[in-house]
């Protein structure tokens, strides 16, 4: 049986999903339904699918489909709750791509069968990690399936929701924190008078090239660092500097993240609440 797929909010990341899935041919556009509060990203979309099913409410999305994902900002979640809490059925799968609820208060107010995920930018790509977890309703059969339509763009972990923050960082907020980390070797050659094209340029290849590398031959960061830095040379003196900083700046950036996930679910419980 064909599954029909909805997405409600088109933004930068329902985009992304529905780009990736169909390019991917994990759906044909025919079996995507999608609804946008401002029509003119959903349109967009069209323009580039002909086929897509854009249709006129999120209560045609649900009616339509069989599994909703669920791309619109925590912000907006207690209106849209309002709006369609109660079209959606034991029989559908609904898809939070949203940083908060968390699952367990997405298992109260909805009934039936819900999944959080938590995609990274990365997978229009088709590579990177989308963490998933699944509330008791969802079967293991589901889940597989859940798993193996969003490995179509990228690689599903399941871990418990409680991991989300820690794994999210290195997975969703890490491409972020990884480019400003080499974006700022490129500044600091710019200083000693390297054109900024040409850092930006050699930064992004030496990326890449440290990708492969740890890939193709399954080094570890600590192995690869042992094959560059000479004990006593210019990469081991380097190397040495960033660990008086490094360690002790990523334990700031997992608190700051932290600190503001607890923020984001706090405003978003009290509105539901009201
Ligand atoms: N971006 C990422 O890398 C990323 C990664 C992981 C998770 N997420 C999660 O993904 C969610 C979406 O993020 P985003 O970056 O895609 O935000 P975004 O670009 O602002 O997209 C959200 C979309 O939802 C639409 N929307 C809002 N309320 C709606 C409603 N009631 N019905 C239909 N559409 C509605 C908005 O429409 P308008 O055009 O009218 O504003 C907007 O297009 C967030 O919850 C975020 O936590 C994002």
């Amino acid at each position: 049986m064909t599954l029909n797929i909805g997405f409600i909010g088109t933004g930068s990341l329902g985009s992304m999903l529905i780009r990736g899935f169909i390019e991917k041919e994990a759906v044909s556009p025919e079996d995507v339904y999608i609804y946008n509060r401002s029509p003119s990203k959903a349109e967009k979309l069209r323009e580039e699918y002909s086929q897509l099913r854009v249709v006129e409410s999120n209560r045609e999305v649900i009616a339509h489909a069989d599994w909703i994902f669920l791309c619109v900002k925590p912000g907006d979640f207690p209106e849209l709750l309002a709006e369609i809490g109660s079209e959606f059925t034991e029989d559908k799968i609904i898809i939070s791509t949203l940083l908060s609820p968390p699952l367990s208060e997405l298992d109260r107010i909805i009934k039936g069968k819900v999944a959080r995920i938590y995609p990274s930018i990365t997978q229009s790509t088709g590579h990177g990690v989308a963490l998933a977890a699944f509330n008791q309703e969802i079967t293991e059969n589901e889940r597989q399936q859940i798993t193996n339509f969003l490995n179509h763009i990228g690689t599903t972990v399941s871990v418990p929701e409680k991991l989300f923050r820690a794994c999210g960082d290195i997975t969703s907020c890490g491409p972020a924190f990884m480019a400003y980390m080499v974006g700022s070797l490129a500044e600091e050659s710019q200083k000693h008078g390297v054109d900024k094209n040409l850092a930006e340029t050699m930064a992004k290849e030496t990326m890449l090239g440290t990708i492969l590398l740890l890939k193709r031959h399954e080094l570890s960061f600590e192995e690869l660092i042992k094959q560059v830095a000479t004990p006593g040379g210019c990469t081991a003196k380097g190397v040495n500097e960033l660990s008086k900083v490094l360690p002790k700046a990523a334990g700031k950036v997992f608190a700051a993240t932290e600190a503001k996930e607890k923020e984001v679910c706090a405003q978003v419980l009290s509105d539901l609440a009201k």
